[in-house]
This record gives C-alpha cells, structure tokens and sequence, in this order.
C-alpha cells in the first residue's frame, strides 16, 4: 500500500517504510530543470530531494525520510572515512510514453544491496523497504524524470550505505546512514552507440577469491582508478581486469560486464567466479540472447582465447553490459605487447548486429515499447 499525502512538511509517503516527507521550499524553477533536462550529462545534477534513513544496533531502522538535497553532516571520525565501511547500487527510472514511471528488476538491485551489505559488515535493507526508498523519492520528485521519447533518457538513482558511528576502531560500526540519491541521466552516447576501446590490464587486478570483487562497495572502485589512468594513458577507455589467481582469464572492467559473440552466433561471458560483480544487464541479456536464438554460455574465457579468436575471426563482436551505458561495443583491445582491432568498423559505426539486436532488445524492454512477459518492470509512479 502507497499513499502521499499533503504537500508541505509534515507529509508522509507511506510504503514498506514510512517516510516523513520535508519538501524544499527553494525547489528548481521550471527554467532551471529544463535546462537540466535537456541536457543531463551522467551523475552531474541530482533532484531537488534526497531519501535518508538512520540505523543504529539499538534501534535498528528508524527516522526515514524524504528531505531536500544537501550536503550531508558526518563526523570526521566517521568509520566510513577511514575504513571504507560503504556500499552502493545502481539503477534507473525510464518514463514510459503513457508518463508512468518504471524500475527495471529493482528486487535484483536490492538482492545485491543485500549481499553487499552482508560482505561489508552493514545492516539488511530488505528488498521492499530497498524498493520503497526508490518509490519514495521518485514519487516527490517525478518531474525529474525525463519525457518518454527524448531519447535514451532516465533518472539515474543511487541507493548507498555509509558506515557513520564516530570510533577509530576497525570493527563494524553501530551507526549507518541509507540514503538514495538521484540524477538525470541523458543517453550514454549522444550520437548512437560508439565502440569504445579496452586496455588489458597485465598489472593491476581488481578482486580476490574471498575478497570483495562481488559486492558493489566503494573500496573496488578507488582501487581500479590507477589502472584507469593507465588505460587513459594509453588510449583507452576502460579496462578489462585478468583473474588474481593465474592472471589469465578474462573476469570484468571496471564497471562493466563483458560478452564475446562468435562467428556461429554463440555468446560466452565469464562464469561468476565470486570476484566479479554479478550486473543485473549481464543477467538479463543472458536470458534475452537466448531468447533471440543465441546459445549462451558462462565459462572461464582466456585472454589468449579472446586475443586469438579476434585474431581468427572467430570472435566477430565483443561488448560490455552495465546500467549506465546498456550495451557499449568495444571495438579495440590494447595490451603492453599489441593492439588488436574488432569488428567491421566501415559498418554501422561499428556496433556489430548481435550488440545492436540485443541493446534495442533491452532498451524497447526497459521504456515500455515491448510486452514485458517475465514482470522485469516494477511501477515507481
Ligand atoms: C564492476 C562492475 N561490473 C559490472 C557492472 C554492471 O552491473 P549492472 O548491469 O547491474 O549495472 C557494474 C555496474 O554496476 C560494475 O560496477
């Protein structure tokens, strides 16, 4: 049950968590946001409101609310400062042409939110309370949300977990703040997918058996921005990450899962290895490929076998699936020793026909112009 009521403070939004609802009283003007609106960029401008929600071991979760954005007020001792106490997700809402607003599998973010919080010491956010901080947010703030048909625009929203107890000892703190905070997003190519190009990182990895490479926290992110400089050094755009182990089978990049097509039409990506983030795009695009025909396979992939089959041709499309860009062809592989070129770059701009089915196949399924027979949708307003 969801109801809003009243339109000043004091109202509440109430969901599987109730939220106190404390409207800005400076919003945006109407200029402002279509400015905004028209152009978003990624993760630059957020909504006039924001979802916070405290927990402590005593009380457990309590105080959630829907307040205006601000910066927030946490002491310098703040366990997440120091220890990295943080997790996040990643997801959107995509406005459908009857002006509904909708999250793609939402529950699958929050399952994830819920396993990242488990590895990284934090509190259970269940899946319904995880799922009405969405709601509660876009709720107050819809006007956000771009039109349906300005092209592949959303509103990006981002859940996150901060470790805020005050203490110096490394143990799992007892104070945590939840917050959800969102952004308009604009299409992640302005001019049509583009082929971005990958270094191979043969230096630096990005998670361990055992260490925190499946869970979406803050840490893994800081530890592969050294390697992407060096990709940026070196010409390219991402990096694809080797396994920690033998150094030799292809595990991720950097915020991306990654998918081989080959020349008989299969599609292999990398089994779960428990050092890879398991992305809700990735687990979709399995169960739609196969929809489209495609034999799929998840299994240990070399760098050699992917390094040789471009070489061969065997390899005909190589792409990364994630959030924020859908389904981004790569069409360069670059390491120390060579440079290897993938794909007909002559043809249309040089997104291969399985990237291009599979990413209209996704997108017409997220914004609502296909039927949505496994109930992947969940309305938001
Ligand atoms: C390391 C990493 N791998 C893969 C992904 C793709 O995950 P998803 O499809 O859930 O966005 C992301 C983005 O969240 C990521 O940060």
């Amino acid at each position: 049950m969801r109801c809003v009521t009243g339109a000043n403070r004091g109202a509440t939004v109430t969901d599987a968590w109730n939220f106190e609802v404390e409207l800005r009283s400076d919003p945006a003007t109407a200029e402002a946001r279509t400015a905004v609106l028209a152009k978003p960029g990624f993760g630059q401008a957020f909504t006039d409101h924001m979802v916070l929600a405290w927990w402590t071991t005593e009380r457990g979760w309590h105080d959630q609310k829907v307040t205006p954005y601000a910066p927030l007020k946490v002491s310098p001792a703040a366990a997440v400062l120091h220890y990295a106490q943080e997790i996040f997700e990643g997801l959107k809402a995509y406005r459908h042409a009857d002006g509904s607003v909708w999250a793609f599998r939402p529950e699958v973010n929050a399952a994830r939110f819920s396993r990242s919080a488990q590895r990284l010491a934090l509190p259970d956010v269940p899946q319904d309370e995880f799922v009405s901080a969405l709601r509660a947010l876009v709720t107050v703030d819809e006007v956000w949300v771009p039109e349906a048909g300005s092209g592949e625009t959303s509103l990006y929203l981002r859940p996150y977990m901060i470790a805020t107890e005050a203490a110096l000892s490394v143990r799992p703190a007892g104070e945590v703040l939840f917050g959800v905070i969102a952004s308009p997003a604009g299409p992640y190519f302005d001019t049509g997918p583009k082929p971005v190009s990958i270094w191979l990182s043969t230096t630096s990895i990005r998670a361990t058996p055992g260490g925190t490479g499946a869970a979406k926290c803050g840490g893994n992110y800081a530890a592969s921005l050294a390697a992407l400089a060096e990709a940026t050094a070196n010409g390219c755009n991402q990096v694809a990450y080797l396994d920690a182990v033998e150094r030799r089978w292809i595990e991720e990049s950097g915020s991306m899962n990654l998918f081989f097509v080959y020349s008989d039409g299969r599609i292999v990506t990398p089994e779960l290895s428990g050092s890879i983030l398991e992305g809700v795009t990735r687990a979709s695009v399995l169960e739609l490929a196969a929809d489209l025909g495609h034999k799929v396979e998840e299994r240990r992939i070399s760098a050699d076998e992917w390094r040789d089959g471009i070489r061969s041709g065997e390899i005909t499309e190589v792409f990364a699936s994630g959030t924020a860009a859908v389904i981004t062809p790569i069409g360069r592989l670059a390491w120390t020793e060579g440079d290897l070129t993938i794909g007909d770059h002559s043809v249309n701009h040089g997104v291969g026909p399985v990237t291009a089915s599979i990413r209209s196949t996704l997108l017409d399924l997220q914004y609502g112009r296909t039927p949505d027979p496994r109930g992947w949708l969940t309305r938001l307003a």
